[in-house]
């Protein structure tokens, strides 16, 4: 049993709804244990610039439902050196902190391991819209920027639906097509094209203009931002001009981008939100660090973060000399069932978008 007086808790990176429904679990359990809580505002940049805040179960009483980060985020490179470690660990002393919890991608938990390998335990929890984490089944915020996607494409399906139009929708997702896979199934896209799997434009454009011979009017076709052409340009606007010129349909362009990262989070991003930050601050006391939060075939387990950020290099083939070396051969067993678990999660949702989408 590790003894905490004090506990930093900061979000890091892109922003996810839920984030703040993490921080208010953790302030309400740390203070269950005795505990103290303070937010570091503006991600790791804050950490090196001393921006702290005390936090209270008043401060976080009315978060749970609101989007965005009350705490703020930003994207930090200086953390990355030994220069900017030495001053976060410094501030961390300075100020009592005897533990952190930080909350983002993959970046932020190489800043937890960094932090708990200079003497702060910390620990991660996923928060990311993308769902590109290999070792957990789900990131908090997904769910909530699925919703929105669907709401969207919804009301542009009406307007597609009155004017006899195909809109291409692009959805966020770096290097993960999940967003789009889900919004392209939940709102019945003719078409959907990500980057983890080809896709053959030739039969998309075939299938459009089939669907409109036999009467059908608005369609909808979603593509991850994450696809794009050989020289790095948005393939969905490539693929906007392709359809209209080949199918002769007016097709009109949408980038919903950073809109579907904002919104207040739906029940399963603040429950599950709720569950692993909960389940960290125990940890942490039992102990525990340098694991981030995942949920693994409905439960909430913690793996070693560096573990799971050597599974995601495995996931993307990213590997670097030696990054295997340190693992056992049952750990990479354990990876590579990862990566085939969610290989096939990616091909079961294309075909059921296949099979459904009209
Ligand atoms: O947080 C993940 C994400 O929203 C990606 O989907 C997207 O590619 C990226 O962040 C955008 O980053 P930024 O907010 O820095 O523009």
């Amino acid at each position: 049993m590790a003894t905490f007086r004090k506990i930093g808790i900061l979000t890091s990176g892109g922003d996810a709804p839920g984030m703040n429904a993490c921080v208010k679990a953790v302030v309400n359990k740390a203070y269950a244990l005795g505990i103290e809580v303070v937010g570091i505002r503006g991600g790791y940049a804050g950490l090196i610039r001393g921006d702290l805040i005390p936090l209270t179960q008043q401060s976080v009483s009315n978060v749970i439902g609101t989007g965005g980060t009350f705490l703020y985020s930003s994207r930090c490179p200086e953390f990355a050196t030994e220069e900017g470690m030495r001053v976060a660990v410094e501030i961390c002393k300075k100020n009592q902190i005897d533990a952190m919890i930080c909350i983002g991608g993959d970046g932020t938990f190489r800043g937890a391991t960094d932090l708990t390998f200079h003497g702060i335990p910390s620990i991660g929890l996923p928060g990311t819209i993308d769902n590109d984490i290999t070792a957990t089944d789900y990131t908090i915020g997904l769910d909530t920027s699925i919703n929105t996607t669907v709401n969207m494409i919804d009301c542009l399906r009406d307007t597609c639906e009155s004017h006899a139009r195909i809109n291409v929708v692009e959805v966020m997702g770096r290097h993960c097509g999940q967003i789009a896979l889900y919004a392209a199934i939940a709102s019945g896209a003719v078409a959907v094209a990500i980057p983890e799997r080809p896709f053959d434009e030739a039969a998309a454009l075939d299938k459009i203009r089939a669907l409109r011979k036999n009467g059908k009017r608005g369609m909808i076709v979603v593509v991850a931002e994450g696809l794009t052409n050989p020289d790095g340009s948005p393939y969905a606007e490539t693929l906007t001009k392709r359809i209209e010129e080949y199918t002769g349909i007016s097709t009109r362009f949408a980038r919903f981008a950073h809109v579907v990262r904002g919104g207040n989070p739906t029940v399963r991003d603040r429950t599950t939100a709720s569950d692993m930050a909960s389940r960290a601050v125990e940890l942490l006391v039992e102990g525990k660090s340098n694991v981030v939060m995942c949920e693994l075939d409905g439960e909430i387990r913690d793996v070693d973060i560096a573990f799971a950020l050597i599974a995601d290099r495995m996931y993307k083939n990213k590997l670097k000399d030696g990054d295997l070396d340190r693992f056992s051969a049952d750990e990479l067993d354990s990876m590579r069932a990862l990566i085939a678990k969610r290989n096939r999660e990616i091909d079961r949702l294309y075909q059921v978008a296949a099979d459904v989408g009209f």
